[in-house]
């Protein structure tokens, strides 16, 4: 399957630039950072669970859902605009920059704008929403040193490894 679109991300200059913003402003970060670890096991955590349940989303839309999700975050910091919002409008100049197909754009930036810190889904994982249990389940909470001030609910957080 081919992955171009996303090896054309990850040579996009102002994508790198900003995972760089990101990276150096998480420094001093005690609380979950937003670099590339966490980005792909968003995208293979989604690609699994898409996988399992049949979902039948391509491969590499998940991916750029996963390395674009949390663009927003350098804005974010500098600005405390909420980086979904900022994400998305980062996200969209990005898409058209490595000239993925308009048609799929739309579906990308509604996974950015809605991935959010939201209340857990009631109805489980589904279709629509299991991109949402793939950014949270991407996070080690079981083994977290900042565990005791963080701000997700016990029912957010991964205290068992499912994917
Ligand atoms: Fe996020
Ligand atoms: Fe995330």
């Amino acid at each position: 399957m081919s992955m171009e679109y996303v090896n054309r991300l990850i040579s996009n200059e102002t994508y790198m630039k900003t995972m760089g913003e990101i990276h150096e402003m998480e420094k001093s970060r005690i609380y979950c950072h937003h670099g590339f670890n966490h980005l792909l096991d968003v995208a293979r955590i989604a690609y699994i669970i898409n996988l399992e349940k049949g979902f039948g989303y391509d491969k590499e839309f998940l991916y750029l859902c996963g390395l674009l999700h949390d663009i927003g975050r350098a804005k974010e910091y500098i600005t405390g605009v909420s980086h979904k919002q900022c994400g998305v409008t980062l996200a969209k100049e990005l898409l058209a920059q490595i000239d993925y197909p308009k048609e799929k754009q739309e579906l990308i930036l509604e996974k950015v704008a809605q991935h959010g810190h939201a209340p857990m889904p009631k109805e489980g994982i589904t279709r629509d929403n299991f991109f949402w249990f793939a950014d949270k389940r991407a996070r080690n909470c079981f083994a977290c040193k900042a565990a005791g001030t963080c701000n997700w609910p016990m029912e957010k957080r991964t205290m068992e490894v499912q994917w």
